[in-house]
């Protein structure tokens, strides 16, 4: 393995909102990703380097050992089931709530009820513990539609202001998971490039505390 750290981060409110925690560990990216078309970016270090991928491919990419570190959502996580990462600190940005949402509260019942989202594996997990038969029904986005066209009777999604579900006559109903974005790091690359990625993590855990704090 190279000597270079290739941290792997998704466009939008990811990469914006890690910027500032980068920043602080001495790691600003040459070109802008939502400018440019470059899929690796280059940073004022040499030896650092940024991809920019699908947010839900991040943790693909670490545990494969193709980026060192990334930066995932809580949720995308979860449906990842963190096989080959550590998640050693939780970077606090990127916050929402997985939840089921719906037209109005949804009861038991005896058939199986339909639930449309794109985290297949949290939503199956939530609904089994509650003993309710369903049927998951993969979508990639929109989730908010899927209820209001007879797709199905509920969604999982994440929700922050809960705008989306109110411009759409739905309703937050299921609390399923406080939702935060999460450092993650290859397990190899921790071991053999130990103390670059350790004082990367204490770095940025010392901007983390400081947004705390601010
Ligand atoms: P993909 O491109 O893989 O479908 P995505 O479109 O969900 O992913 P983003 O919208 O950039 O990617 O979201 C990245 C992460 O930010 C999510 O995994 C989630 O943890 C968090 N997130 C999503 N929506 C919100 C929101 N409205 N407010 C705050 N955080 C959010
Ligand atoms: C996310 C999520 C919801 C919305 C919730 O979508 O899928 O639709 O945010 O946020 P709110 O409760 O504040 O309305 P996003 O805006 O990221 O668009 P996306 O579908 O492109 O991911």
């Amino acid at each position: 393995m190279s000597d270079t750290l290739t941290i792997a981060l998704s466009k939008g409110r990811i990469f914006k909102e890690t910027l500032p925690l980068l920043a602080h560990a001495g790691i600003e990216p040459v070109d802008d990703p939502e400018t440019s078309r470059k899929l690796i970016l280059d940073t004022n270090q040499a030896d650092v380097k940024l991809v920019i991928i699908r947010a839900s491919d991040v943790p693909t990419y670490v545990q494969y050992g193709a980026a060192d570190l990334g930066v995932a959502g809580k949720d995308v996580l979860m449906e990842h089931g963190g096989a080959g990462l550590y998640e050693p600190l939780d970077l606090r940005i990127a916050r929402c709530r997985l939840m089921v949402a719906g037209r109005e509260a949804w009861t038991p019942q005896t058939r199986r009820l339909r639930i449309a989202s794109k985290y297949v594996n949290s939503a199956r997990h939530y609904f089994a513990e509650q003993g309710q038969q369903v049927e998951i029904i993969k979508l990639y986005g929109s989730m908010e539609l899927a209820p209001l066209v007879g797709l199905s009777d509920l969604i999982v999604d994440v929700v922050d202001t809960g705008n989306t579900l109110k411009a759409n006559g739905l309703k937050p109903l299921d609390h399923i998971a406080d939702i935060s974005s999460r450092l993650v790091v290859n397990k190899a690359s921790m071991k053999r490039k130990h103390a670059r990625v350790q004082a990367f993590i204490d770095r940025v855990a010392e901007a983390v505390e400081r947004q705390q704090a601010a």
